[in-house]
């Protein structure tokens, strides 16, 4: 069921009017909706009923301290690439037992938080990450649970920035290298190999890429296997897709499947990372229209949302519907909804048919709540949005709008001056 729907032309999320919220809370502003956070969640959990497994959400999709801690409650565990989203996931309440941590780039006092928090498992995506990892536990006195990420090249078929999974990105340990990797591994003192990890890339819309890239692993837990080394911990990472506009992903159930066909009997405990998937469709961005313009050959609808807000159409040229908040049967127009920053890449739709609309409008962006306000930034010194939750007819503020005096906390004028 969909949470965000029309009543009486009227935009709601759950029982609650967009317009009531924005009455409130004012523009823009981010909208999640529970129950669909809650039904997403449930959803991918479900689609692997009776099979070993441990769904950790992905926080850098969203990482609002609400949604973390709904996620938790419904059992949870959380997949984490920074100490801040250690200290977030911690804060959420989540086991540091059902943490994985993943990245590229883990730094040493990362590593010693996780290290003595007792997470689940690092993922490990260079030799020398390794090496750090195994000092550091050996400094701490502590024996690191690690999964190594292999690269296993496989093409994911998604955009060149979100792919994760291929020989020329910079993630994981070459397929080739990785069993060598493993050996060294197995012989660091401070290290317990537990876990083989891989994640290929995000908004993935085929079954096909998961598949290609488990039949790689599942033959390599056998080879580790006839070399003593065995895998406790499979982590497929996330990259399901979802419906932007006219995309039509695999649903948890077909993913789940496709999975359990390819995965059969190896005896290993499951973990996924899911994030768009869950989280993409729970939210919106609400925007309202400043002003209206014509340059003769293209028109312009100027928001008080921009790039610094949503960042996705811009860096990754995606797609947001963008529908009017109050359905007024306007004829439509083909226009460029576009924010208050001062560069011609800050739009949020190009040449886009939409409604016509007039000052004061409300435009609702959907599929926001992934990677939305998590990548917003202060460019132009904007405040950063507020956050609410909904909950069947009732709504509260999940993270309070920034003020003035936000901007310029932890600035200093050196003495010099
Ligand atoms: N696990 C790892 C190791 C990841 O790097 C990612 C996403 C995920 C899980 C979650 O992937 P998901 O299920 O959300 O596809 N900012 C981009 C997406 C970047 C994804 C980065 N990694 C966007 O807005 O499309």
């Amino acid at each position: 069921m969909n949470h965000f729907i029309y009543r009486d032309k009227e935009l709601y999320c759950e029982n609650v009017p967009v317009r009531n919220i924005v009455q409130k809370i004012g523009t823009p502003l981010y909208i999640y909706s529970h129950a669909t956070l809650k039904r997403h969640f449930k959803a991918f959990n479900d689609a692997f009923k009776g099979v070993n497994k441990l769904v950790c959400f992905s926080a850098k999709a969203n990482t609002n301290l609400a949604i973390l801690s709904l996620f938790s409650k419904l059992g949870g565990g959380l997949d984490i690439v920074s100490g801040g989203e250690l200290y977030r996931g911690l804060k959420a309440g989540y086991a540091s037992n059902k943490i994985v941590y993943s990245g590229v780039g883990k730094r040493i006092d990362e590593i010693d938080y996780a290290l003595k928090m007792g997470i689940l498992m690092f993922n490990v995506e260079s030799m020398e990450e390794l090496e750090i990892v195994d000092q550091r536990a050996g400094l701490l006195k502590k024996k690191a649970p690690v999964a190594i990420r292999v690269n296993p090249d496989v093409d994911p078929k998604t955009h060149p920035y979100i792919s994760t999974g291929m020989k020329k990105n910079k993630f994981g340990i070459n397929i080739e290298a990785a069993m060598e990797a493993y050996k060294v591994a197995a012989k660091l003192k401070n290290i317990k190999v537990i876990g083989l990890d891989c994640h290929i890339g995000s908004q993935i819309t085929q079954t096909g890429p998961f598949k290609d890239a488990l039949y790689i692993l599942k033959t390599m837990i056998k080879d580790l296997a006839a070399c003593k080394i065995n895998i406790k911990y499979l982590d497929l990472g996330g990259g399901l897709g979802i419906t932007y506009n006219d995309e039509e992903p695999p649903d948890p159930v077909e993913y789940a499947n496709a999975i359990k066909e390819v995965i059969g009997d190896t005896k290993v405990k499951l973990i996924f990372e899911p994030g768009r998937v869950i989280v993409g469709n729970a939210g919106i961005l609400v925007t309202k229209v400043l002003y209206r313009k014509s340059t003769g050959v293209k028109e312009f609808i100027i928001v008080d949302a921009g790039m610094n807000d949503l960042v996705r159409p811009t860096l990754y040229e995606a797609f947001h519907a963008i529908k009017p908040v109050v359905d007024s049967d306007n004829e439509e127009i083909k226009a460029d909804i576009v924010g208050p920053i001062c560069e011609s890449g800050d739009f949020l739709a190009l040449d886009r048919n939409i409604q016509k609309v007039e000052q004061g409008d409300l435009l609702a962006v959907m599929s926001s709540g992934a990677y939305g306000f998590v990548m917003s930034s202060n460019y132009c010194s904007r405040l950063k949005l507020a956050e609410v939750m909904v909950n069947g007819d009732k709504f509260q503020v999940a993270r309070k709008r920034q003020k003035y005096e936000d901007l310029t906390r932890g600035e200093i004028i050196p003495d010099f001056l």
